[in-house]
């Protein structure tokens, strides 16, 4: 077995096909390692530590399954493997053992590398959860340059984009652009060409690299066509991170706020452990050795749920219909009243609540403090209003008595945010999210092919063989 002193200069001629160390060297730095080489040297340790999980504790138990699992969507039953972040109920998400404000404090941000802006980068986010590692600004700034030099799209793309009609629901473009752009994918070639097994996930890192480099433009082009915003050209300035040649792209290049509130979003929206249901998706999907590209365009549809990634749109329509009807300063009466007439009328109140966590969301808390250190903001109506809703709300759902968790989560905080710095477009938000949970799935399809997992294939019972079953 390979042991982690291994020299990089042998692991490159070792372990990387030929094609992708060239390609692996395109934006280095002379004492630094790019992203490619970084995973790598993890890999040894990744697999030993799996082989060791298979050959001595394969027989312990997490307690057996329940009924309650089988009908209640799995909920708390652990039976995924997934590196990149952990979910703690009481603590929030963790990105490899790191908490969002110990993120905050050690990735490198977009002044670390030179860029306006003082939150941290996705590219910081995705090299934290591809390696477990903190990267120096020099090795984000290489990251960020490879991927600008990956990011255009092919003209068979722009095609597709421009040939959806401007009714059809921007995450539907979104994954079927995504889904296309496995004409191009480097794991399906490989894998057609016979490569090994053990070799399965440079490939897939590879496809991982071009598409999340690849989701801005695309995005953009979709907000283009249908919304008529930015110049509908995609170009990408290498000087500049992803998500500020995203935002120029869009046509918010010279918002310094919003730049710079979509970096943060983006990073903490990457990764929220693995069985929610996008990333979960990805996982699936990817089992079967569908390449990348079909994996993530799957989770996307995932994503494209009002139960999940659908939920940031409707927490602001459901604050701007509070607005209309009441004025931008309600009394604290008339919150309570409106927040009473949503749960009487048997709706949810939008925001509040999670499958998981029983406390405020630590990436709500996150946008929150963003929100207050911009003046902009905080004279705000909306942004005023949804602050006030997210103190009042919990002492309401808690005498409601019903969700487990009455704080507010993400989506209670992202919009308002979006929605005063111009980006008003609600049908958008959802792509947003998507350009964001590349960050943690992706990576996370890299891991299963660097520790070989299987096919996922759970055991079903109808209702029937259950009962007889449990009969016995
Ligand atoms: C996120 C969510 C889907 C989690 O669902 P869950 O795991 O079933 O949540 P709970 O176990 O706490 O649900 C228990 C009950 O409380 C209700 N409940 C949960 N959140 C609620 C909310 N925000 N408002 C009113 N009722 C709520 C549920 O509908 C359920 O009612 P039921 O027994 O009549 O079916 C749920 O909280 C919700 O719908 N929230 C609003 C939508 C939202 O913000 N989604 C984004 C999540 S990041």
């Amino acid at each position: 077995m390979l042991s982690l002193s291994i020299s990089r200069t042998a692991l490159r001629s070792a372990a990387a096909p030929r094609q992708f160390a060239v390609a692996a060297t395109s934006a280095r730095y002379a004492s630094t390692k790019t992203l490619t080489e970084a995973v790598s040297e993890i890999v040894p340790a990744k697999r030993e530590q799996f082989a060791k999980l298979k050959s001595e504790y394969a027989d312990c138990s997490l307690g057996d399954s329940k009924v309650s699992h089988l009908i209640g969507g799995m909920r708390g039953l652990k039976c995924m493997l997934w590196e990149g972040s952990v979910l703690d109920a009481e603590e929030g998400i963790t990105f490899h053992g790191k908490s969002i404000p110990e993120c905050q404090a050690s990735l490198p941000s977009a002044a670390d590398i030179g860029r306006p802006g003082k939150e941290m980068l996705p590219e910081s986010m995705l090299w934290l959860l591809l390696t477990g590692k903190v990267p120096s600004a020099e090795e984000v700034k290489g990251l960020s340059q490879d991927l600008s030099s990956r990011g255009k799209l092919p003209n068979y793309i722009e095609k597709i984009i421009d040939s959806f009609p401007k009714t059809l629901h921007p995450m539907t473009q979104f994954s079927a652009a995504v889904s296309a752009l496995n004409h191009d994918s480097k794991f399906a070639a490989a894998y057609n060409a016979g490569v090994k097994k053990t070799e399965y996930w440079h490939t897939t890192l590879e496809d991982s690299l071009d598409l999340i480099a690849k989701l801005p433009a695309i995005a953009a082009r979709i907000y283009y066509n249908v919304f008529g915003k930015g110049d509908g050209k995609q170009t990408i300035n290498p000087d500049m991170d992803l998500i500020e040649n995203m935002s120029h792209m869009m046509g918010y290049g010279k918002s310094e706020g919003l730049v710079d509130y979509l970096r943060l979003y983006i990073a903490v929206h990457g990764d929220h452990e693995g069985g929610n249901v996008s990333a979960h998706t990805a996982h699936l999907v990817g089992s079967a050795l569908s390449d990348p590209y079909l994996s993530y365009a799957a989770a996307l549809n995932g994503l494209a749920g009002p139960l999940h990634g659908l939920a940031n749109q409707e927490v602001l329509n459901w604050a701007l219909e509070f607005e209309k009807a009441v004025g931008s300063n309600p009394s604290d009466q008339q919150i309570v009243d409106y927040l009473w007439s949503t749960l009487k009328s048997g709706r949810v109140v939008p925001g509040y609540g999670h499958a998981v966590l029983r406390k405020p969301d630590p990436r709500f808390t996150a946008l929150s403090h963003f929100t207050d250190s911009r003046p902009e903001l905080q004279e705000s109506p909306i942004v005023q209003l949804v602050q006030r809703l997210s103190k009042i709300a919990p002492s309401v759902l808690k005498e409601h008595g019903k969700t487990k968790n009455p704080y507010p989560n993400v989506d209670a905080a992202s919009g308002c945010v979006l929605y005063t710095y111009g980006l008003d477009e609600f049908k958008f938000y959802t792509v947003i999210f998507g350009v964001s949970r590349a960050l943690g799935a992706l990576p996370q399809l890299v891991f299963d092919r660097i520790l070989g997992l299987p096919i996922e294939r759970p055991k079903s019972l109808s209702m029937d063989a259950l009962m007889a079953s449990l009969k016995k």
